[in-house]
């Protein structure tokens, strides 16, 4: 069986679609565009490349988004005065601090950054009261990966209600508010971490099963129930060839793809996984364009509601 692709740029194109005449409404009432203000901290390679990606977006949308850039050394006092300064501006609707953050700003520096973030303005969905709406099922603002897979299975007709689902990784990015969305949706969800037993046989259960571990290829076929959906959300930048190799054969797009730039990013699910799902959101291709898609409408989402407050 090869599995029914689920095309999250399909599914990305219509969302911007919806979100571009909210924008326009805004702009002409207002007389200035929903505004986002995007940070980002060193020059982790993969950030650099999503941070431009979500600018370009953000421009093509109509929306004014800003980049504030801090050098890998700056300290969490420099980066908490950029976020109390987007904090304070009434132009900027929306804060995105850009994760993964140098290491050197401590243990718990992404946790304070993103208490600092106002909430009414925290389009990532990451502050404790969006999440706390979150598990509560009445949040405006729900972090923009875990509700782009929600939109590519509803659009995609994918039946939620009454099906057991598998989320593997408990990230607060990902993992866990994914649980949350599918179990509002009414799937009986298990959510799977590296402490799991028997890991692959709790995810041969699913209909529906997330990957979102960051481990590349690490869902193999016997993983899979013959049918389920499954969607890979892991984007793991690879240059080790040997696991290359593991992954795609010789003459394949993806390893020729590698032999060009030296450096792949992989996703969770092996790619031999569509031989026996139902239908798959791979990487790339799926669920990138709609995290992004969904940052756009947050966006919109927290301008309006700022001015009709
Ligand atoms: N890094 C990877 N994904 C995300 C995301 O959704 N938001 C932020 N802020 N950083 C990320």
């Amino acid at each position: 069986m090869a599995a029914r692709l689920l095309d999250g740029v399909s599914v990305a194109t219509a969302i911007r679609a919806e979100v571009a005449p909210g924008v326009a409404g805004f702009t002409s009432k207002r007389g200035r565009p929903p505004g986002l203000g995007i940070v980002l901290v060193g020059n982790d390679p993969a950030s650099e490349v999503y941070v431009a990606s979500k600018l370009k977006s953000a421009g093509e949308a109509g929306l004014r988004a800003d980049l504030h850039r801090l050098p890998a050394a700056a300290s969490l006092a420099d980066l908490m005065a950029i976020v109390d300064q987007l904090n304070e501006n009434d132009a900027c609707d929306g804060i995105l601090v850009q994760s993964p953050l140098p290491e050197a700003m401590g243990v718990d520096a992404e946790r304070r950054v993103f208490d600092a973030v106002r909430a009414d303005k925290d389009v990532d969905g990451f502050h404790p009261i969006n999440v706390g709406r979150l598990v509560q099922n009445r949040a405006t603002l729900v972090a923009c990966t875990p509700s782009g897979v929600i939109e590519l299975l509803e659009r995609s007709q994918i039946p939620i209600a009454g099906k057991r689902a598998a989320v593997i990784g408990r990230s607060d990015i990902v993992g866990k508010p994914m649980a949350l969305l599918l179990l509002h949706r009414h799937a009986t969800v298990t959510v799977c971490h590296s402490r799991t037993a028997n890991l692959a046989h709790v995810v041969s259960d699913a209909d529906i099963v997330v990957a979102a571990i960051g481990r590349p290829g690490f869902v193999t076929r016997d993983f899979i129930k013959p049918g389920a959906v499954v969607v890979d959300v892991g984007t793991t930048p690879v240059s080790d060839r040997a696991t290359i190799e593991r992954l795609f054969p010789p003459g394949s797009k993806r390893r020729e793809a590698f032999e060009r730039r030296g450096q792949l990013v992989v996703g969770d699910v092996h790619p031999d996984v569509a031989e026996v799902a139902g239908a798959l959101s791979p990487v790339p291709g799926g669920v990138g364009p709609l995290t992004i898609a969904l940052l756009l409408k947050n966006t919109l989402l927290a301008a309006q509601a700022r001015a009709s407050v």
